[in-house]
């Protein structure tokens, strides 16, 4: 059984994959961030990926390096976009999905201030991120974090501690054994 941390961009799902890595309060189950993996096996950052690749194409190594990470035990920080994919849903209702939530307006400005680029939401010309595209998918996708979710944690508050604290604790309730 894996874990795997989802919700839109800005809402710290890669902050608190590495956090609960930090302290290790899974007792050394591997912890992956897939965008970090992505970049590793093609050697090239996200944002060429998809500027060069395209979005489908993105998608489709996306499905395949989460399909090959979610065969052993791990808890896995994905990236936004993978609710997209017809393919990746059996994954998300198998495994134990914590849904890293956060109000719209704050995650745009938390990307807005991010020195790591989404090319999904960016308008290249005018040199800023489309606010109102990003609000659009934030409500489409909500839906199906929602409905992949186990467990919904708010990401608004600073307090980084007490996020990792309740997936801790959730975790633990579902599967004692491994605690
Ligand atoms: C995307 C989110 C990004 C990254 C890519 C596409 C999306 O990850 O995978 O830019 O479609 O929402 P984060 O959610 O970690 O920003």
């Amino acid at each position: 059984m894996c874990i795997l941390l989802i919700g839109f961009m800005g809402a710290g799902k890669t902050t608190v994959m590495k956090l609960l890595h930090e302290q290790d309060l899974f007792f050394n189950i591997p912890c992956y961030d897939l965008d970090e993996e992505i970049e590793k096996k093609w050697n090239d950052t996200i944002e060429n990926l998809i500027l060069q690749k395209g979005v489908c194409e993105f998608r489709e190594i996306e499905s395949e390096l989460l399909r090959i990470l979610c065969s052993k035990e791990c808890l896995i920080s994905c990236g936004g976009g993978v609710v997209e994919s017809e393919k990746n849903r059996p994954l998300l209702e198998q495994h134990t999905c914590v849904y890293l939530k956060a109000p719209k307006e704050l995650l745009y400005q938390r990307i807005v201030h991010s020195n790591q680029m989404r090319p999904i939401v960016y308008d290249p010309i005018r040199q800023e991120y489309r606010m109102n595209d990003f609000f659009e998918l934030f409500e489409k996708r909500n839906e199906l974090y929602e409905k992949f979710a186990d467990i919904i944690i708010n990401t608004d508050t600073t307090d980084e501690d007490s996020v990792i604290r309740e997936i801790v604790e959730f975790c633990k309730s579902k599967n004692p054994m491994v605690f």
